[in-house]
Order: structure tokens, then sequence, then C-alpha cells
């Protein structure tokens, strides 16, 4: 186990001293934790993670405001916001940038744009959110964030994770395809196969127990199984 030191803003070992004790060289959040608590100031007013339990939150991170690739996330998210909504899940942005900056990005993008960006934008100068989520590293000075996306349910829950580069934009489709098939997969005990797409056929889980395996009609039958399409 590792607690999180905002002292220090480092990681360490449960029992060891933040004082005398160099952290760990890479410590991340995986799936199935529970998504660390923060409150900030954003672009639409303070925000408190834990305060989105009970709905879906997307909440990523950018390298910077006012580029390029970054931008066009950004418009793209915006044009899919009210989708994002139909599945009753939030948006939540994050960078080093200050609030300032994030002000004066969203209404460049109104005026150039034209789309609103109106889901919330955190300020993070001080890194301690991007280190403790792993957006930027946890023992040095950078304080670009990668693409870091992370899919919260609304347990506040992690579930699913995707980190690209600041040369690769986002798929917005794969953020929203991600999150449809977890709310499926969730709503009928089911399994998701490669390149699923909403209403799609899911699979069952596999059977466990021996006489179901010899009992299936053919080798495949026992873990191969077909649910039909679901939404
Ligand atoms: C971009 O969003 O275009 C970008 C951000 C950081 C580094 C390089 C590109």
């Amino acid at each position: 186990m590792y607690l999180y030191c905002p002292s220090t803003v480092k990681w360490y070992e449960a029992g060891m001293n933040p004082l005398t004790t160099a952290p760990p060289a890479c410590v991340g959040l995986r799936i199935g934790d529970l998504a660390p608590d923060f409150e900030a100031r954003s672009t639409v007013g303070p925000v408190r993670l834990s305060s989105f339990r009970g709905r879906w939150l997307v909440l990523f991170s950018h390298p910077a405001d006012f580029t390029p690739v970054c931008t066009t996330e950004f418009v793209a998210l915006a044009h899919e916001m009210a989708t994002f909504e139909a599945r009753n899940c939030a948006l939540m942005a994050m960078s080093v940038d200050s609030l300032f900056s994030h002000f004066a990005w969203v209404r460049m993008i109104r005026d150039r744009f034209g789309v609103e960006v109106r889901f919330p934008i955190v300020e993070d100068p001080t890194l301690v959110i991007g280190r403790a989520y792993g957006m930027v590293s946890a023992c040095d000075n950078d304080s670009a964030a990668v693409r870091t996306t992370f899919v919260i349910d609304p347990a506040g829950v992690i579930r699913a994770m995707t980190c690209y580069p600041a040369n690769l934009g986002r798929s917005i489709p794969e953020i929203l395809r991600i999150l449809a098939g977890l709310q499926v997969v969730d709503a009928h005990g089911a399994l998701a196969p490669a390149n699923w797409q909403p209403a799609d056929p899911l699979l069952e889980a596999p059977a466990h127990d021996l006489d179901e395996v010899f009992a299936a009609s053919d080798a495949t039958g026992w873990f191969l199984r077909d649910m039909g399409g679901q939404n």
C-alpha cells in the first residue's frame, strides 16, 4: 500500500518516513482503485470529485491550453457533451494551466469554433492532482500532463484508463464506446468482445463448472457464448 504525502507531493510505501525515504520510481492507479478525491478551482466554480458520485465521470488531462491537438479535442468533446450526459456521464478536464488561461482558451474556442466548453476545466498549478493520478511524473518536475483519461463509475471506482502522448489526439468515439461498453456489461453481467459497438452482440461469462464444460454442444460452447444484442 502506498500513501500520498501532500507536503512533499510524493508517494511512499506505508510505514516509510516521507522525510527520509525516496518515493518509488513509478506508482500508478489501477483499474478497480477508488479515484483519489480532490477539490479544486475550475471554469464552472469549485469542484470536488466525490460530488460526482451517482454519475459516471470522464476525468481527463491535457498537456496545455492553447495548443493545436488539445484545441481539437475540446471542440470535439464540447460537441459530444449531450451524448455523454445522455449516458449519465459528466466530463472534467484538468491541466496545470491557470484558471484564467482556461477562461481565455474557452473564450477563444467559442469565438473561433462556435462551441461553448461548458464542462469544468480544473486548474492544477501545484501538480498535486496530476501526480496523484499519474498524469505527470511522480518523481520529477516536468509539468506537462500527458493525455490521460479515467472513466470513473458512479461508486467512484476507476473502471478504465487510456494514456496518449502529447502529439496524438484522443478518439472521442472511443471514449464514448468505453463508457457505453462498461454500462452495458454492468447492466447485463456480460462481456463485450473485440470491436464491440452499442447494439452489437455481447458474450456470456464462461462456465465455471466441469459438468457444463462437458455438456456443451461443441468445444467452444462453454466459454464463447453469444448473448445477443443489448444497449
Ligand atoms: C497539442 O495539443 O497540440 C500539443 C500539446 C503539447 C505538446 C505538443 C502538442
